[in-house]
């Protein structure tokens, strides 16, 4: 390119990047600034035209001609801004052309809790209410914790690799929330009133079973607990739950870890004790495990069980949640159904 030719170019490049600046200027002392830089006495243009000494006396009129067309054109577009300023014609411009207050508004979508996490939350609020504090233990447990000091012998069907995820013959996906009373214990001494959410796992799927689910484990270790204090206590949870009106049972089962151990039972929310699919026509249905501590465990955490008692219960979230809100699919917990979730 010929001198003059570059020199023609740098000065529509600077023409344009100027004009550029002055129609997006923020205000009058933008403005000045812009003004100053492109025009002023050691601005842009005067370095530009500095180098014209490298031109033939023919050229150089017509790139000072060029200069001075700019120079008017800038000049133009700055009065012409300051113009529109003052009659305030700036801001309607600028609102005319970005900002179209005929749009809707921009939606945004409120998340909820999940219906699993709602209904721990209200048995937490339950139990609150009866002096429980709340712990958590870890998912992934020790065989030690979520079996051998919980009372079960090493060849128990539960600790079986077709019902329990092992990482390490040591090492398991806890199968249950009722290790959390023994790292309780471990670490605690009594009077003791907690409870323990978190998840849990077994190799477990069905409609109703699946193999990640929630329990709330909840114990209680001080002198003279009795079996009657487990039963005040669990019949307010279930009178707080479902209402005073649900009939409940207390049924004889067995845990290693409790003794005596009992499941109870509430009178089926579908078919009112009649009998019907959901309750297998025994007109009952079970919602949690529960029972005396086993002294046994108490040796494991060295209590002495001449001095203290204690009970201790275990439900399952996703059972409860299932029962209150009419569901015979646990599986629509997991799927992540938007339109199911925002139900709740
Ligand atoms: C237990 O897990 C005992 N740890 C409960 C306990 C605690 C007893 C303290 C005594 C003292 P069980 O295996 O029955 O017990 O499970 C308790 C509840 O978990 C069941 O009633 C059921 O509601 C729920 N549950 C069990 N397996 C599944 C599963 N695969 N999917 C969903 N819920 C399940």
């Amino acid at each position: 390119m010929t001198e003059k030719g570059s020199l023609q170019e740098k000065l529509k490049n600077l023409e344009q990047l100027a004009l550029a600046e002055v129609r997006s200027a923020g205000g009058e002392e933008a403005i000045q600034k812009i003004r100053t830089h492109y025009l002023g006495r050691k601005g842009l243009l005067t370095s530009i035209l500095r180098e014209m000494g490298g031109l033939s006396p023919e050229e150089r009129p017509q790139i000072g001609q060029l200069a001075n067309q700019i120079k008017a054109s800038l000049e133009q577009a700055v009065e012409q801004f300051q113009e529109e300023k003052r009659s305030g014609k700036k801001n309607e411009r600028l609102f005319q052309d970005r900002v179209d207050f005929t749009l809707p508004g921009r939606d945004f979508t409120l998340g909820s809790k999940h219906l699993i996490t709602q209904t721990t939350d209200n048995i937490a609020a339950i139990f609150g209410r009866l002096g429980f504090e709340v712990s958590e233990g870890p998912e992934v447990e020790l065989d030690y914790y979520n079996f051998e000091a919980l009372n079960f012998p090493k060849d128990h069907p539960a600790r079986d690799m077709q019902d329990t995820f092992y990482f390490t013959p040591n090492v398991v996906l806890r199968t249950h929330t009722s290790p959390v009373q023994v790292r309780t214990m471990e670490s605690r001494k009594p009077p003791l009133r907690v409870i323990a959410p978190g998840r849990v796992y077994r190799h477990d799927s069905d409609p109703t079973h699946s193999p990640m689910f929630h329990q709330v484990e909840g114990f209680i270790v001080d002198r003279a607990v009795t079996f009657a204090d487990l039963k005040g206590t669990l019949t307010y949870f279930v009178h707080e739950l479902f209402g005073r009106e649900v009939q409940m049972r207390f049924r004889p089962s067995f845990f290693p870890f409790t003794e005596p151990s009992a499941e109870v039972d509430i009178q089926c929310v579908m078919c009112k004790g009649a009998g019907c699919n959901l309750c297998k026509k025994s007109g009952w249905l079970e919602i949690l495990g529960s029972g005396m501590i086993d002294p046994e465990v108490f040796r494991f955490v060295g209590y002495d069980p001449e001095e203290y008692t204690g009970f201790a219960f275990g439900l399952g979230v996703e059972r409860i949640a299932m029962l209150q809100v009419g569901l015979s699919d646990i599986r629509i917990f997991f799927e992540n159904n938007w339109q199911f979730l925002s139900q709740f």
